[in-house]
């Protein structure tokens, strides 16, 4: 099965185990083209899949988990409220950015009934798929392994890939299929990448096919910050973690995660959270491989991640647009976070 899986690399995948010949070249490609598209802009950009390694997952979980980030307890709380509206008649669940599935749970007990349940739930025994996609291999495959145990009813067929390049279409049947893409992820695209992204997704999607997205609200800058900025220092370390797997990924020089501190800020023109990496001190980083690197003084930033904050109807108008036809917005009780439903229009 290759749909989801970046090009470059093969992954196989069976109901319980799975290989795949991810490689480093790929990754290094991947971080090159990457560097080349945004590292030597003003200011510098690099997208926010370099946070993932297995560290940066870990470091991921641990945020979902943290007092000051409510976005996690927010959306668990509408998959718990909606969760039988969501699953619907689907034989087919795939996750985008799947990570640990820890939420997703609440979805796999109504689809595919939990090891209490004998694996029946509302796709039937034996009936029941679903394909968590991300590009964290050992998170991905570690929580595909828990899911394997905890649903015997389900078949777990999970796919290392970049969630913005999915090859299509999307496994499962046409018209059953629920595709997830949670936790206010969609937040880290800016307009044009949100617009090709809804482009490319409804290319591996079929009519009647249904997605769930996450979302996060507008709120006070002050918990926004928060939520970005830890006491603990736990986001902090996450952010200059991408410095770590960066500089064991690509060749480089002078790339030292001692010369930068984390920095989260509210930028209200465009209603979203920048994630910064801000050097201390001036810094010269060199990319042989590229044949080019750059100096940054001290003061200047690297922007690691942003973090698009919505109004609730905002997204299915856009999501309009592309051929998605709105089935239900909800939010949890405080209104912090959203979550939209959205059917592949017939006509479309
Ligand atoms: C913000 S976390 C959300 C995790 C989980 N969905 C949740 O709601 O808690 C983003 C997830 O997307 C994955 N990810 C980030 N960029 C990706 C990309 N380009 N392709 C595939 N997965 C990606 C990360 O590894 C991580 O698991």
């Amino acid at each position: 099965m290759t749909a989801g899986a970046p090009r470059g690399e093969t992954t196989e995948t069976t109901t319980s185990s799975t290989t795949t010949t991810s490689s480093a070249a790929s990754d290094a490609a991947a971080l090159e083209s990457d560097l080349r598209e945004g590292f030597f802009d003003d200011p510098p950009t690099l997208p926010p899949r370099w946070f993932y390694d297995e560290k940066g997952s870990l470091l991921f979980d641990q945020i979902t988990r943290l007092d000051e980030y409510y976005p996690t307890r927010a959306e668990a709380e509408i998959l718990r409220a909606r969760a039988g509206d969501i699953v619907g008649a689907a034989s087919t669940m795939v996750e985008l950015g799947a990570g640990t599935c820890e939420k997703t749970r609440v979805l796999l007990d109504v689809f595919a009934g939990g090891a209490g349940a004998g694996g029946a739930g509302a796709a039937g025994a034996g009936a029941a798929r679903f394909v968590p996609v991300d590009i964290s291999t050992e998170m991905l495959f570690e929580s595909a392994r828990a899911l394997a145990t905890e649903y015997p009813g389900l078949r777990v067929d999970p796919v290392v890939g970049d969630l913005t390049a999915l090859d299509g279409p999307l496994p499962g049947e046409p018209g059953g299929r629920l595709v997830l893409f949670l936790g206010g992820t969609v937040g880290n695209f800016d307009e044009t990448q949100r617009a090709a992204f809804f482009a490319m997704l409804r290319g591996t999607m079929s009519p009647g096919d249904r997605l769930a997205l996450g979302f996060d609200l507008v709120k006070s800058p002050q918990r926004l910050v928060a939520a970005y900025d830890d006491a603990a220092g736990i986001t902090a370390e996450f952010n200059l973690n991408m410095l770590d797997v960066i500089g064991r990924t690509v060749d480089c020089t002078g790339l030292d995660r001692r010369d930068f501190r984390h920095e989260a800020v509210w930028n209200a023109e465009e209603s979203r959270i920048e994630m910064w990496l801000r050097a201390v001190r001036d810094v010269r980083i060199d990319f042989p491989t590229l044949g080019r690197g750059r100096d940054l003084a001290a003061g200047e930033g690297i922007r690691t991640e942003i973090a698009r904050k919505f109004k609730p109807d905002a997204l299915v108008d856009e999501l309009a647009d592309h051929g998605f036809c709105g089935q239900a917005v909800w939010s949890d009780e405080s209104g912090d976070f959203g979550l939209a439903l959205v059917v592949v229009d017939q006509g479309a």
